[in-house]
């Protein structure tokens, strides 16, 4: 490849880096950067953004789930408007079984959320001779029923619905969404407890589909006492992330870091944005979050869909800014459940998502009720390896830079010393020491070019670490020995080791490492390069520096 000027320092597999009159440059503006790209250059062998998928009848098994993880899978989400706490604690027993045996081939810890409903509204069941859908045709009937005789059988005659609020809320010539359309319905006559409907938009209706009045969903947010059930299983299940549905105020956020009690700084609150409200609230919403989630399925039923794209873009751009994982979910490759391809506009929206900075991308039904579990993983994460190899990673950080102040900290200046370090030197990856996490999340916000190894003694800290972009959390599982200057080398050894059985690093790339002045969280304060040894001839780092 030919640099435009100066001589070439670093590259990121379709991007060049010069050094030029004495300082650094990266190839151009973003048009350049664009003209230079190149559909037959490598993209990353590895993926750095984190997959999430949702859990359902399609990969409810031991065998699925493994080859999910293996296949690139970071996060398993549990929708819990679905089903029994049963049989929640039958699939998270599942998922930690495959995370098992999938370690076994190649280390990896997968993070488990549940996906808590707030105030969203769910029809019951569908009869089951009806196999879990129906087709409902443009002009067919159908009552809405709050009457709870229908929770397990539900047909077009009586759809049952979760809350009594949508009947008294809907009037005649409403139009109601099932799940995130197309199906709608109309509402044509109002009774004592039911709403009886014409189908304006013909779709196929499945179990447990959310119902949507658009502009229903607003005012004060409290949470239900499902919700706080749900809140208690994850704590007795040692769940590392709830995802808040509807969430468009701050408060919420709270009330479920309050029933969280002494818990709430371990498991992580994402707050999901699904409508109008929640958009115009972001920041305040994101200052209480540890994430956010752009919902764009129901997001695309209270917004004109031509705006959700703003929503999207300026969602990720803000969560960016503040250094919080963003992740971007529904319909990203939506043709999939059906179909073993995906579409090309499927194929490029996961693109444009990853191009913006998103952290994580979700898949739902393609994973928890499409015919093609596995395909979709694997398509995705081709999708994501492209996409990642043509980020303008150089733009980003010095963006990122410009934006972020700096606050009278060195564990974030480190950070930020590291990334540029990795940039300057083409390090292969950043090696992080890290207790609560804290270290490791800092460097993800600066976006490097390489993946960050986040070495931890912490199980949970390992998992969350899922959320950020470019993570591979590695569980260092060895007792403490007594020198804590040998501890600390064992940990890089073993993190050099994990890197190269994933194929991070090898023998000769050069590595940026970031520890710390002493134990505990908080002291984190050096960067240095070093380059790997012979594995096998792994000696003290302080004899390798
Ligand atoms: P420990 O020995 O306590 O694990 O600490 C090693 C270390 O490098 C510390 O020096 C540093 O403060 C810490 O990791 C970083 O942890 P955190 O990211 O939580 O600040």
């Amino acid at each position: 490849m030919t640099a435009l000027w100066g001589k070439v320092v670093g590259m990121s597999h379709r991007y060049v880096y010069t050094w030029t009159k004495g300082s650094y440059k990266m190839s151009g503006s973003r048009l350049q950067h664009m003209c230079q790209l190149d559909i037959d250059a490598d993209c990353h062998a590895l993926k750095r953004t984190s997959v999430i998928c949702c859990i359902g009848p399609s990969c409810d098994s031991v065998d699925i789930l493994q080859q999910l993880i293996e296949k690139g899978v970071n996060i398993c989400c549990i929708n819990m408007a679905h089903g029994s706490q049963q049989q929640h604690r039958d699939t998270v027993d599942k998922i930690r079984e495959a995370e098992s045996l999938a370690n076994k081939k190649l280390p990896k810890r997968v993070a488990i959320a549940i996906d808590i409903s707030g105030p969203a509204i769910h029809i019951g069941k569908l009869r089951s001779e009806l196999g879990g859908s129906m087709v409902l045709k443009g002009g067919d009937e159908v009552r809405l029923t709050g009457d709870a005789t229908y929770r397990d059988s539900c047909d077009a005659e009586h759809i049952y619905v979760d809350r009594d609020e949508l009947i008294r809320r809907a009037v005649v010539g409403d139009t109601i969404f099932l799940e995130d359309g197309p199906l709608s319905i109309t509402v044509k006559h109002k009774g004592p407890g039911y709403l009886d409907c014409t189908v304006e938009t013909e779709g196929v209706l499945q179990d447990y589909d959310e119902c949507h009045l658009p502009g229903m969903l607003s005012g004060k947010q409290t949470l239900a006492d499902k919700d706080v059930d749900d809140i208690v299983f994850a704590l007795r299940n040692e769940i590392d992330m709830i995802f808040i549905s509807w969430v468009w105020s701050s408060r919420i956020v709270q009330l479920v870091r309050r029933e969280l009690g002494i818990k709430a700084d371990e498991v992580k609150v994402i707050a999901k944005i699904e409508n109008y409200e929640g958009v115009k609230r972001y920041d305040e919403i994101l200052k209480v979050s540890d994430g956010t989630i752009v919902a764009r399925g129901n997001l695309g039923v209270d917004l004109p869909p031509e705006k959700v794209f703003l929503a999207q873009k300026l969602m990720i751009g803000r969560a960016r800014r503040a250094g919080k994982p963003v992740i971007c979910a529904s319909q990203m490759l939506q043709s999939m459940v059906r179909n073993p391809r995906p579409t090309r506009a499927e194929a490029g929206d996961v693109a444009n998502a990853i191009l913006d900075g998103v952290d994580c991308v979700m898949l739902s039904g393609e994973t928890a009720i499409g015919k093609h579990p596995i395909k979709a993983v694997e398509t995705l994460v081709a999708v994501c390896q492209e996409s990642e190899a043509a980020v303008a990673t150089e733009t980003l950080f010095r963006t990122l830079r410009q934006v972020t102040t700096l606050q009278q900290d060195y564990t974030h200046t480190v950070a930020r010393t590291a990334v540029e370090t990795a940039i300057r030197s083409g390090a292969a990856a950043i090696l992080i020491l890290t207790s609560s996490g804290r270290s490791a999340s800092l460097i993800a916000h600066y976006r490097p070019p390489c993946h960050i190894v986040a070495i931890t003694r912490a199980p949970q800290v390992a998992r969350s670490l899922n959320l950020h972009w470019g993570m591979l959390p590695v569980l260092y599982e060895e007792d403490e020995v007594e020198s804590w200057a040998e501890d600390i080398d064992r940990r890089i050894h073993h993190g050099i080791l994990i890197s190269a059985d994933h194929g991070i690093i090898k023998t000769g790339d050069m590595i940026a490492l970031v520890t710390g002045m002493s134990p505990g969280s908080g002291f984190t304060n050096s960067v240095r390069l070093l380059v790997v040894p012979e594995l096998d001839k792994l000696q003290p780092i302080t004899n390798i520096l």
